[in-house]
């Protein structure tokens, strides 16, 4: 049992409605954490209501301000203070440089780094605070590798490197560690609706293990980012990706 199940932390995960952030969820409230999922989707009170009574859905929008201030008092209301936050909640809108749509790059931006900020700022500041935290940012393969038709999703996922550096600089000295998990194509609503079977095939001939990412791949990797044995693990970024960015084939 983890130390969270003893001390009973509480969690928020952006976007716990879908895909990887549903997998964080679960595997938080398996470790025995009070899980605060938040998600646009009003499909996010299924997912709690199965995980049952110690976790809450939150439908928030993580791009809007009013959102999360408002959404942050209700969470530590009804769950108490977050210990730990995990940015997951994005978007993949995907296309070429060439003519890719303004509102296509605003859009990208709102959510997959304006939300990661204002979520970090508001639940980040408190952990200051309190003198412990843990921040884990969901990145991708992206942030470090071009991949043809991802301009704005890969900028905002590099930035998201960034914005943790700085927020490891500034708040490391309170307790509060802030890593990135950056895992290459995991099966999921996103990547089926923008990766067809024939690519994602030759993704999976492009990794050393030969096999796509699992959901408990990444889910695994945050949850050991989040618990008091990464104390010393500060500003990495987690690439889950089967040695796909350090090879060339
Ligand atoms: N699937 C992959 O191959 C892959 C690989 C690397 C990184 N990622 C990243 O992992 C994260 C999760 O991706 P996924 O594949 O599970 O996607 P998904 O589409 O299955 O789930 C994303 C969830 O985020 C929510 N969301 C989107 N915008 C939101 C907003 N503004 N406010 C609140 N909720 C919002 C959606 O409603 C959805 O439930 C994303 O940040 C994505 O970029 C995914």
């Amino acid at each position: 049992m983890s130390d969270a199940a003893t001390v009973r932390r509480t969690v928020a995960v952006t976007g716990a409605a879908s895909g990887i952030g549903a997998a964080i969820a679960r595997a938080f409230a398996t470790d025995g954490w009070r899980v605060a999922l938040i998600d646009r989707d009003d499909a996010v009170r299924e997912l709690a209501a199965e995980l049952g009574e110690d976790h809450a859905p939150y439908v928030m929008d993580v791009s809007s301000e009013a959102s999360i201030e408002q959404g942050a008092k209700l969470i530590e209301a009804e769950l108490g203070a977050v210990d730990a936050l995990v940015n997951n909640a994005g978007v993949a809108l995907l296309g070429p440089a060439a003519d890719y749509p303004t509102s296509d790059w605003d859009a990208t931006m709102a959510t997959n780094l304006r939300g990661v900020f204002l979520c970090s700022r508001t639940f980040g500041s408190a952990m200051v605070g309190r003198g412990w935290g843990r921040i884990v940012n969901i990145a991708s393969q992206n942030a470090i590798q071009g991949i043809a038709g991802h301009v704005a999703y890969s900028a905002a996922k590099a930035g998201m490197i960034g914005m943790t550096q700085v927020l490891v600089a500034e708040w490391g000295p309170h307790g509060v560690t802030v890593n990135c998990v950056s895992p290459t194509l995991v099966d999921t609503p996103m990547s089926r609706s923008t990766w067809p079977d024939e690519a994602k095939a030759y993704v999976v001939g492009k990794i050393p293990t030969r096999r796509l990412a699992t959901l408990d791949d990444v889910a695994s990797a945050v949850l050991y980012l989040s618990g008091d044995a990464a104390g010393m693990i500060n500003g990495h970024n987690l690439v889950v990706d089967g040695g796909a960015s350090v090879t060339f084939s």
